[in-house]
């Protein structure tokens, strides 16, 4: 399970609130565990979790143009690196649907990503526009 801790907060309200959806989203990924039944279940949350990351990348994006964010283009890169990670696990779900191993790969791959990219990159564009206001 997945919490977001007080050195996670951007302190951007719609980012900070974007990134607990996100969270949310990948528990109850990882809540199903792998129950072999479950695999449709488990591509509906991994498609629905995709199309949110590719929401979330944009906005945080269009808020970094917005405010002329000096670190943009190297950001958008992290955000890109993690898009691809994810498409390998998508096919690695689609061509050998639920094991240990993937739970393991979406564990360590997916999950560790996202929380420290939030705790540095995020974090970083969080104290950059609170020093702009
Ligand atoms: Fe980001």
């Amino acid at each position: 399970m997945v919490t977001l801790s007080k050195d996670m907060e951007v302190g951007v309200l719609e980012i900070d609130s974007q990134h607990m959806e996100l969270v949310n989203r990948l528990n109850a990924l990882m809540s199903m565990g792998h129950d072999v039944a479950s695999k449709e279940e488990t591509q509906k949350t991994m498609d629905l979790l995709e199309e949110y990351i590719i929401k979330h990348f944009a906005d945080e994006e269009e808020l970094q143009k917005k405010n002329k964010y000096p670190e943009y283009e190297s950001h958008k890169k992290l955000h890109e690196l993690y898009i691809s990670e994810f498409q390998k696990l998508k096919k690695e779900f689609a061509d050998n649907g639920h094991s240990l191993k993937f739970t393991m790969d979406l564990n360590n791959s997916l999950i560790n990503w996202i929380v420290k990219h939030i705790k540095s990159a995020d974090v970083e564009l969080g104290k950059f526009l609170k020093n702009k206001s």
